[in-house]
């Protein structure tokens, strides 16, 4: 379902229109993900994560995020990995939001990329009825995903890489906008929704529905998990583990690092918890 540039420039005005009557920071970044952050939402550990796997498949890691957008993720991984690009398809986009394109994103699709590779990919959400997986696994020996959980993106409804020739090393889970947008529309914005029982009523429902999979061909499989539990045990010394200021909403909205939502108990998984396969 790619969008219409005149309809992206007016969801954009009214996206200026909110900042500029809010008082709440970090808001936007759940309201309107395309302009002010991402369709997923990360803490530091994800960067550090995937940083690490990328570092340790290579000591000049090669890093391509699929489908960019504007960079927001893009821009976290490059403290990191200085020389990581984005692929945007959409070059309009910078046009729109009135922002110059970084160099570093690449104003093309993914298919049209030849005659080139990368150690690591990271494709952060593709829209349902997109798909362009088969472009992205013929550039990289390993693939960093993430997707609503239901799988309803691409073609065919799968956001998975085994057909591809890659193997899942592991995935972890945390909320996606939505699961944000939610939390703060009840608490915020909703007229209708006074009561503090019924706000804690609805906080017992929230869920997380982002899936983070992490995929790698046999040639770099070792080397993948070796990275992710290096990340891993970096993660759990509480004190060297940064933040991100708009990590203050996450935790707000109750979806903290290692929560365990009531609404997920019965699968016993935590968010942010990698399981390695
Ligand atoms: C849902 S947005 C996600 C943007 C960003 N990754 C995020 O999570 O906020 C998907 C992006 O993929 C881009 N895209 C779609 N097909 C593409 C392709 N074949 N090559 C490169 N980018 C593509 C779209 O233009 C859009 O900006």
């Amino acid at each position: 379902m790619p969008f219409k540039i005149n309809e992206l420039q007016e969801a954009y005005l009214r996206y200026r229109n909110f900042i500029s009557n809010s008082n709440r920071p970090f808001h936007e970044r759940y309201i309107f993900p395309f302009f002010a952050g991402t369709y997923f939402t990360y803490r530091w550990v994800d960067i550090i994560r995937l940083t690490n796997i990328a570092k340790a498949v290579s000591s000049r890691p090669t890093f391509v995020d699929v489908g960019c957008g504007y960079g927001d993720f893009l821009e976290k991984i490059r403290e990191y990995l200085p020389n990581a690009v984005g692929v945007e398809k959409e070059g309009n986009i910078f046009y729109a939001f009135r922002k110059t394109r970084p160099d570093y994103i690449h104003s093309t699709a993914i298919e049209w990329i030849e005659n080139k590779s990368y150690d690591v990919a990271f494709v952060g959400w593709m829209e349902p009825g997109v798909d362009f997986r088969k472009h992205v696994a013929r550039l990289v020996n390993c693939i960093i995903t993430t997707f609503d959980e239901g799988g309803q993106c691409g073609v065919y409804g799968s956001c998975e890489y085994e057909e591809f020739g890659f193997k899942r090393v592991a995935w972890w889970r945390t909320p996606s906008w939505i699961d944000v947008n939610t939390e703060l529309m009840n608490k915020y914005y909703s007229s209708t929704l006074q009561s503090d029982q019924k706000q804690y009523q609805l906080t017992k429902l929230r869920s997380a529905h982002n899936l983070w999979y992490i995929y790698a061909r046999a040639c770099v499989f070792n080397q993948v998990v070796a990275g992710l539990k290096s990340s891993v045990a970096i993660e759990k010394e509480a004190s060297s583990r940064r933040r991100f200021d708009f990590e203050s909403i996450l935790d707000e909205c109750g979806f903290h690092y290692m929560e365990d939502l009531p609404s997920l108990s019965n699968k016993v998984d935590r968010l942010w918890e990698v399981k390695f396969e």
